[in-house]
């Protein structure tokens, strides 16, 4: 009744507007795009209808008061537009629909029962009522790119910026409420790796946060018990009425507006995220970086890269030659195209490393016929594959970005007379040979050319920097071989003993290497199949090749009589078993997904890129080592073919750990890096679940993890698994889903460790694993 009143009211009180100022839509009221109508609110602020858009409508929310009719939440935005002749219906049946004279009928408010009434409120939410006035469906609980006064964005919902000023689809950049209490804005592609470029540094606030923004402009967090955390702005100062809305804007910034029909009658922004236009990173795509031209961003290739595509810059760029390092490696050299002064937001390097100079890094890169492009900065050295991502110009300077480019090799008859330090490297780092191979290399190529004298003072200059160089290779790089004395020395006649694992004995030493002392790990191995010198020192070798920051580094060895020794780099933190299993402070989830991707990369490396391929055979969380910065890496790889040597046959033996142990084991079958992918499976189980794989004093439905994981699966409970824990259960169970792919029974639907990084990172669907599997039939 009172609500009939202020219709009456409204409308008698508005002659000249011919839209009913109705707060209650009854079922069988429509609009239709043609006769231009739609739903208005009780003031008359906002409106509920059809907006032109593209080459038809959408169905949206607006500010219907103000000569801009800006748009805050459109309906389906993803959709294409509605033709003329449709027509948007509360249909007797209280479903709220759009029907096109043409296809399928469009849901706009996806409800269970049927809505009683609707209403256009004057907060901007447009909501959908039950018979007993209940609210059952509302706007505000569907975000798009904006929020206004007393509209909250809460925990897990975020806002998708648009495509563009003029389509609303959703584009490139989301600002979300995250769980942990902090709001951050990311480029929607980069949201799996973490990379946001702003957030409100409220990290740790607790759970339940929202996003709020007040009738007088302020933007806060609250947190779940009403109390305000922060504010993101300084109130604004308002004259007059003002309307306010926060948006975030197609460019990726989040702004509050404010309009007031007293100053210039238009939006004026109040606050924004950023002042710089290229912060927000994603702008410009692969191996593009942003620059400021006049205030706005332009995308930008590195030298000898072209863009993409001329007519869409932002769709990054790629290399203008062509260079397949690997194979080419006989008539191909490298040099590097050079540019100071940019920086790459991505620490997908796979491999970084202390290098006291510029050269040592350029050296190292073109070794290592993985690398497409090394980043030099204050002395550490980051080897990475293409595309770089997130590349902007950096005002300190500090950053130099070289990109391997292919080059032809100034031999005889290619008439080219100039001498190329690069190609010096080239070979010095081709052949790891010592320094006077390299100079007589060197002279070598100078007789071919006729001016020897020409080029004497530049030689001169070349070996001094060459000298440098291959010392500071022979201490990045080479392996150093130990005697049994030294050793029993540094470990203090083996009197520290930090791990005992399948292959030995590890105690803790300390060896003095250049520029002062530095603890090691040494293992002494027992067990060795007798096995002549030079195969061990060429598997020490190809140990020793293995350059990864997810992979602990062998330093040097001793093969010394019945002596067979390893000196790795030691890691103070220990193994990941003692973090899951006998640590107090359990590693929350997203240090736990980091783990599992660390160990995947790592796994990863070890199956396809480097130059022999390794099959670990004993992945479980004893073998995994974490370092003083949190990374986890694999130790004891490349042992088993030692230990073993029929690696590249069948094993006759069973080696790894029982419970890690893939079936083909007790099959007879050949052993191939899908065991370790199997393996790798029960192990992310372990993370994931803080506890081990089999388990005695835990109901019986649950002793075997990998039993329990399947079950809760199938029964869609994957929550049950981590009981206390806030956790996204997309997240969680994507994560499930790939365990339970590797520990497939069958050896050749397990995936790839490639595949298992795509499917962790999010790039990749992940199809349900088939649900009759190996588990009820294991040994
Ligand atoms: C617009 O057209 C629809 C469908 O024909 C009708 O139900 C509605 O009353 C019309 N509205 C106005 C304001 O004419
Ligand atoms: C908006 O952009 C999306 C994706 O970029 C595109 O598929 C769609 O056709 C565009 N819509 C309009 C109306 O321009
Ligand atoms: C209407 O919705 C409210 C809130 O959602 C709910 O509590 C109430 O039970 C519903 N009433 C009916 C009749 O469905
Ligand atoms: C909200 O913040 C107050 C003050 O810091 C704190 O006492 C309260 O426990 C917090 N509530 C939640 C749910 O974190
Ligand atoms: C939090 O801030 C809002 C907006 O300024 C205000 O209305 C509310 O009273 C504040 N709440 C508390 C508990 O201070
Ligand atoms: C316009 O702004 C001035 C001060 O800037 C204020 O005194 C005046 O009341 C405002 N007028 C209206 C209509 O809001
Ligand atoms: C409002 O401002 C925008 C730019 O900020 C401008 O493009 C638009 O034309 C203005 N609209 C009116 C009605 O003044
Ligand atoms: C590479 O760049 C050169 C000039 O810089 C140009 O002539 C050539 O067409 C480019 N090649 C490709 C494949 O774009
Ligand atoms: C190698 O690159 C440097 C710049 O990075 C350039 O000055 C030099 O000419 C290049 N050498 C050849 C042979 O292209
Ligand atoms: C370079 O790195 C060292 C140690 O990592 C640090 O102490 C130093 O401040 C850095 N120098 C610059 C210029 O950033």
């Amino acid at each position: 009744m009172a609500f009939l009143l202020l219709f009456l009211l409204s409308f008698v009180f508005n002659p000249a507007n011919a839209q009913p100022r109705s707060s209650t839509i009854e079922p069988g009221s429509s609009l239709s795009p043609n006769n231009n109508s739609y739903w208005l609110s009780e003031s008359g602020q906002f409106a509920f209808g059809f907006y032109p858009y593209g080459n038809g409508y959408s169905v949206g929310i607006w500010f219907e008061n103000i000569p801009q009719k800006t748009v805050v939440w459109t309906a389906n935005r993803d959709d294409p537009p509605f033709t003329g002749d449709a027509m948007l219906h509360l249909s007797t049946r209280g479903r709220l629909v759009v029907r096109p004279t043409q296809g399928q009928e469009v849901l706009i408010a996806g409800v269970a029962n049927a809505a009683s009434s609707a209403s256009m409120l004057d907060s901007g939410n447009f909501v959908l009522f039950n018979s007993s006035s209940g609210i059952i469906w509302q706007s505000f609980d569907f975000p798009t790119d904006t929020i206004v006064p007393s509209q909250r964005l809460v925990v897990n919902n975020k806002l998708f910026s648009d495509v563009s000023k003029t389509n609303h689809s959703s584009g490139k950049f989301l600002i979300s409420m995250q769980g942990d209490g902090n709001l951050v804005q990311y480029p929607v592609e980069a949201v799996a790796f973490g990379f946001g470029y702003w957030n409100s540094k409220t990290n740790g606030a607790g759970y339940g946060v929202s996003l709020n923004l007040d009738n007088d402009g302020l933007l806060y967090l609250q947190n779940a018990t009403g109390f305000n955390i922060t504010s993101i702005n300084n109130r604004v100062a308002a004259s007059g009425k003002t309307i306010y809305r926060a948006t975030i804007d197609a460019d990726g910034i989040f702004r509050l507006y404010s309009h007031s029909s007293n100053q210039s009658d238009n939006w004026s922004t109040e606050w924004s995220s950023s002042d710089n236009k290229c912060d927000p990173i994603g702008l410009c795509g692969e191996n593009s970086y942003c620059v400021l031209m006049e205030g706005e961003p332009v995308c930008q290739c590195p030298l000898r890269f072209v863009y993409i595509d001329e007519e869409h810059k932002e769709l990054g760029c790629r290399k203008n030659y062509s260079l397949d390092a690997c194979t080419g490696r006989n008539d191909q050299t490298f040099n590097f195209s050079e540019q100071i002064g940019l920086s790459w937001k991505d620490n997908n390097a796979y491999n970084d490393f202390i290098s006291s100079t510029e050269i040592t890094c350029r050296s190292e890169c073109i070794r290592d016929c993985n690398c497409e492009a090394a980043l030099y900065n204050n002395q550490s050295c980051k080897m990475l594959k293409l595309p770089l991502r997130f590349g902007r110009t950096d005002i300190s300077r500090q950053t130099v970005t070289l990109l391997k480019i292919g080059g032809e090799l100034a031999g005889p008859g290619t008439g080219k007379r100039k001498l190329r330090i690069d190609i010096l490297i080239t070979s010095l780092a081709l052949a790891c040979s010592t320094l006077a191979f390299l100079v007589l290399a060197a002279i070598g190529v100078l007789k071919y050319r006729s001016s020897v004298r020409e080029y004497r003072s530049r030689v001169q200059e070349y070996e001094r920097i060459l000298r440098s160089v291959n010392n500071r290779i022979a201490k990045d790089v080479a392996l150093k071989s130990f005697t049994f004395e030294e050793l029993k020395d540094a470990t203090n006649n083996f009197a520290d003993e930090i791990g005992k694992g399948a292959y030995g004995t590890v105690f803790r030493g300390v060896i003095s290497d250049g520029d002062g002392e530095r603890t090691v790990a040494v293992k002494r191995v027992e067990k060795v199949v007798a096995e002549g010198e030079r195969d061990f020192r060429n598997e020490m070798k190809a140990i020793g090749k293995t350059h990864h920051k997810n992979l602990v580094r062998l330093l040097g060895y001793c093969y010394d009589g019945t002596d067979r020794l390893l000196v790795y780099e030691y890691m103070k933190n220990g193994s990941l078993a003692d973090f899951l299993f006998k640590s107090k402070l359990k590693i929350n989830w997203e240090g736990r997904v980091e783990i599992v991707l660390n160990i995947a990369r790592g796994l990863c490396y070890l199956h396809e890129e480097c130059e022999t391929q390794i099959i670990h055979c004993d992945i479980k969380p004893e073998n995994i080592l974490m370092d003083d910065k949190g990374y986890a890496k694999i130790a004891d790889f490349g042992l088993a073919k030692l230990l073993m040597p029929y690696q590249s046959k069948t094993y006759t033996g069973i080696r790894g750990t029982r419970g890690y142990v893939a079936p083909e084991w007790h099959r007879n079958l050949p052993i191939t890096v899908k065991a370790d992918v199997y393996s790798f499976g029960i192990m992310l189980f372990e993370i994931v679940c803080c506890r081990r794989s089999v388990e005695a004093d835990v109901p019986e439905n649950e002793q075997v993890l990998v039993h329990w994981v399947y079950d809760c699966f199938k029964a869609n409970e994957v929550e049950k698994l981590v009981r206390n824990e806030e956790i996204t259960n997309s997240k969680l169970e994507r994560t499930i889903k790939v365990g339970l792919w590797c520990t497939q029974d069958e050896a050749s639907s397990r995936p790839s460790m490639k595949k298992v990084i795509l499917m962790l990172e999010g790039t990749v669907n992940i199809p349900d694993p088939p649900l009759l599997s190996s588990f009820l039939t294991s040994p």
